[in-house]
């Protein structure tokens, strides 16, 4: 999603500007700008598509201002195109926004009624305008300090002026804003990935506020204008992995990667030789929790209703999870011994943050389950639980699904064992299936020849369903997104037992349909539900794991079996087939596999 660049600086920056906009990529956009200042005048260039066409334009004129901002959009208000690509200027100020400015149209109608001529269909031209008008009659503070109190909505702003050689104003409420700090310069991102290659000291704004960055100096003020002091960060100095290496797609990477991202966090939480699953600094007595509620959204949210599943079966807690976009606008009860859990591969998804910050406002105990620490979920919750996975790039998620459910099963499985909800011998049987795990996870890879042969009934279908029970659901509707996501092919995730409950409608002759069915305690009842869809046609792909006995039914178009492991443990076994099932798909189909249309990867708008 949106992505904002700024630096200003003693020597041109053009090029540091794009060269941070090519982190921000993986985000997804649509289209790239950059404007700078050079003697007194506002230079803004911009166009649809990759920052490589917008670097290949501007290497033919060559930007020498020492100020600018630079921005990646993807489409809010306005289609897709060069004139709505931000940033958006006036004669006097330029600027680039993330998020949504829910007022815009008042706000147009006034401003169209003292003379101001917009350009673009983007709700982010008022702002130039509104700051433009002020600025007629008010200092800059002032001027800032009105056309902030004007805006409904969310935004992070990035804003240069043409009388100010040297100065970039960046402004913040919902949208995360970064501000870096370098010798004779300082930056502005949209999160700290974006200046990480120019810097590893950062200061984030918080909501309201807003800072004044000249290249030897910062400051910040809060919503009223005033000073306020800042605490400068030092990031951690590992890069992390942004290379596809080999690979034709990030995603393909990521699922190969799977084995050692999880041998990675198994590492980081089980200590082997205490037999013992740390959650470090865990900062409540186990008798504080009585009900944990997980939130997020997209993949998150089905690793949320997978942790539902294994703290029900683990533990005595009163567990729900929710989406966090429906979360947010509910009526909720706030009780002191809940805890609040929030999944995001991010860290800056705005639902999921909105979610948490309705909780930490109602001074709840929150936790995040995250992959990058230095996000704005993690920052704002009371306890962080990294899921240790590295960089992940692809737009769809899969390695950090893996990761999150791997962590909110070590949390399952240890409050369990303090709430003594389980006993020792099976806390340590559990322990010891865990660190095999890896290893099954690799092995599992295997099965991909099996689902390159599937793929072909699904890229023609018109339609698929992929049904499980119990813990198989949550992967039946993960299974199901990620073929939507990648191969733009309509799939279903339901719970097998509910089909007949109307689904059942849908299936016809040849109809692909993915059927889930471990050997665990539903098996018998999956494969009674697969009978049904089979007698009506249905093309079944079914996935189960490795026994002797002989799978009950006839008729089965392919099967696929995965490594043996403890029940608890099947569903990262069975996610992997899936995911390659998505991916094959797409390729077929010849879709750009990181960068699926209309989704974006840090989803910072509602
Ligand atoms: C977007 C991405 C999904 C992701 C979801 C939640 O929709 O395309 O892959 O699952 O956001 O993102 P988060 O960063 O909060 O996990």
């Amino acid at each position: 999603m949106c992505g904002i660049v700024g630096i200003t600086s003693n020597k041109p920056v053009s090029s540091s500007i794009i060269n941070s906009l090519k982190k921000l990529e993986y985000r997804g956009y649509d289209s790239a700008g950059i404007a700078t200042l050079l003697e007194g005048k506002i230079n803004e260039f911009k166009c649809e598509g990759r920052v490589k066409t917008l670097e290949n334009n501007i290497s033919k004129i060559k930007m020498l201002g020492t100020v600018g901002i630079g921005h990646v959009r993807w489409a809010t208000h306005g289609v897709p195109s060069t004139l709505n690509a931000h940033p958006h200027s006036s004669e006097s100020v330029s600027v680039v926004h993330n998020g949504i400015i829910e007022n815009s149209s008042t706000l147009k109608k006034f401003l169209v009624e003292k003379g101001h001529i917009f350009k673009s269909q983007t709700d982010t031209e008022v702002i130039v305008h509104l700051i433009t008008e002020y600025l007629k009659d008010n200092d800059l503070k002032t001027s800032i300090l009105k056309m902030l109190k004007k805006l409904h909505g969310s935004f992070a702003l990035g804003i240069i002026f043409k009388d100010e050689p040297d100065l970039i104003i960046g402004a913040r409420r919902g949208s995360p804003l970064a501000v870096g700090y370098g010798p004779n310069e300082n930056y502005l991102g949209s999160d700290s990935y974006a200046l990480k290659s120019m810097t590893n000291k950062i200061s984030y704004l918080n909501d309201g506020e807003f800072c004044v960055l000249k290249k030897n100096s910062v400051d910040f003020f809060d919503e009223n204008g005033k000073k306020i002091n800042k605490k400068i960060l030092e990031l951690s100095s590992e890069e992390g992995n942004y290379d596809k290496g080999d690979y034709k797609h990030f995603m393909a990477k990521e699922i190969e990667e799977q084995p050692t991202t999880i041998k990675n966090c198994v590492n980081e939480y089980i200590d082997k030789i205490n037999k013992d699953i740390n959650l470090l600094n865990f900062p409540w007595k186990q008798n504080e929790i009585n009900s944990i509620k997980l939130i997020g959204c997209g993949t998150a949210y089905h690793s949320c209703l997978m942790a539902k599943h294994w703290f029900e079966q683990l533990t005595d807690l009163d567990i729900s999870a929710d989406i966090a976009s429906e979360f947010r606008y509910r009526k909720n009860k706030f009780k002191k011994d809940n805890l609040y859990i929030f999944v995001s591969q991010s860290g800056e998804t705005a639902d999921t943050f909105a979610a948490l910050d309705l909780c930490n406002k109602n001074d709840m105990k929150t936790c995040s389950v995250v992959n990058v620490v230095e996000s704005s979920i993690a920052r704002d919750s009371n306890f962080v639980l990294p899921i240790h996975c590295g960089p992940e790039i692809g737009v769809a998620s899969t390695k950090a699904f893996l990761g999150q459910m791997l962590v909110l099963y070590f949390f399952s499985l240890k409050l369990a064992y303090l709430r003594k909800e389980i006993n020792k011998e099976k806390y340590l049987k559990k322990i010891q299936t865990l660190l095999k795990l890896p290893d099954l996870v690799k092995k599992t890879l295997e099965t991909e020849t099996q689902i390159q042969s599937s793929c072909n009934s699904f890229v023609d279908a018109k339609g698929s369903m992929f049904l499980g029970r119990g813990a198989s659901f949550p992967i039946a509707l993960e299974g199901a997104l990620k073929l939507k996501e990648l191969a733009y092919i309509h799939a279903e995730g339901y719970p097998a037992g509910e089909m007949k409950h109307g689904p059942l409608a849908l299936i016809e002759n040849g109809m692909p349909v993915v059927v889930i069915a471990p050997r665990d305690k539903y098996y018998n009842k999956t494969i009674s539900n697969m009978q049904e869809v089979i007698a009506r046609g249905a093309k079944v792909l079914l996935i189960t794991n490795k026994s002797n006995d002989e799978i009950l039914s006839e008729n089965i178009w392919q099967t696929v079996e995965v490594e043996n492991i403890e029940d608890d443990l099947l569903p990262f076994l069975i996610t992997i087939p899936l995911q390659k099932l998505a991916y094959h798909s797409a390729l077929k189909k010849g879709y750009d596999i990181d960068k699926p249309r209309n989704l974006a990867k840090s989803v910072t708008v509602e």
